[in-house]
């Protein structure tokens, strides 16, 4: 199918009186990285909440693949079935930046659990692909560990392996780093550069800078409620042309390109 793989339009969040997101167009195409930066607050991770619908939008529009999410009443009203939104969900993968696992399961059972419950496979074609996805993250010996028993960077290996094995078509990422002790960054980093080679089609929201600048093709300031710059990584890293990015990237001082 020709055309953006996800499209969004007019999008507003508010949580009650609070405007957070107010006003965002924005689409991705097929093998694009797109790293999301802004300050703390600044609506990041409710954007990448939005487009999973793990928070309703305010107002506004999401296509995935040329589909439109919702079903339109004679009224105008927009109801989105929740069938539609598990099957949104399941194309676009979601990692957190605390991981979510669940605690009572093992490592396998962890990454077999969507495999069996959402896409209603046998235990047996489960655990090969669990199997799998766990090698590439290179947790293959882990398999019976209890997720407290991990490290945060074998904890995050985990959740990605577990979003990777419902074969997405889009990755989203929220902080994936921004919760691990400095020497274990680097694990899950070269994971996601991974994923980068492979040509996924992925969204990053980071603070880390240097990382955003190899990783993405495409780079998003949010600020006020908006993308407030929106360019290539050297368009936006090195040269921002808006004084609010300028400020923002100071703050952040030197990173290593
Ligand atoms: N469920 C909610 N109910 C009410 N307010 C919320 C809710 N979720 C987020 N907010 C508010 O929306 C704003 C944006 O929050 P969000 O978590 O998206 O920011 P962020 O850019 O991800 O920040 P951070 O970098 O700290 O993770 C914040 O002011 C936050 O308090
Ligand atoms: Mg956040």
């Amino acid at each position: 199918m020709s055309g953006p793989l996800l499209e969004v339009t007019g999008l507003h969040k508010s949580f009650e009186k609070h405007h957070v997101l107010k006003g965002i167009d924005f689409s991705v195409e097929r093998g694009e990285r797109v790293a999301i930066i802004g300050g703390s607050g600044s609506g990041k991770s409710t954007f990448l909440r939005c487009l999973n619908f793990m928070e309703t939008l305010s107002k506004g529009t999401i296509t995935l693949d040329g589909q439109r999410i919702g079903t339109t009443g004679s009224n105008g009203t927009i109801t989105y079935p929740e069938r539609q939104l598990c099957d949104v969900r399941e194309r676009l993968g979601m990692v957190f930046q605390q991981f979510n696992l669940f605690p009572h399961m093992t490592v396998l059972q962890n990454v077999m659990e969507g495999l069996v419950t959402v896409k209603k496979l046998s235990k047996e074609r489960a655990r090969d692909i669990a199997i799998r996805e766990l090698a590439k993250v290179g947790l293959a010996e882990k398999h019976d560990a209890w997720p407290s028993r991990l490290s945060g960077g074998q904890q995050q290996r985990v959740a990605i392996a577990r979003a990777l094995s419902m074969e997405p078509e889009v990755l989203l990422f929220d902080e994936p780093t921004s919760s691990l002790d400095p020497e274990l960054v680097g694990e899950v980093l070269r994971v996601i550069r991974d994923l980068a080679d492979e040509g996924r089609t992925m969204l990053l929201v980071t603070h880390e800078l240097g990382f955003a600048y190899h990783f993405a093709t495409k780079v998003i300031f949010l600020a006020d409620g908006v993308f407030h710059e929106v360019g290539t990584p050297d368009e936006v890293l090195k040269n921002p042309k808006q004084a609010k990015t300028q400020e923002f990237l100071r703050r952040f001082g030197e990173f290593a390109f």
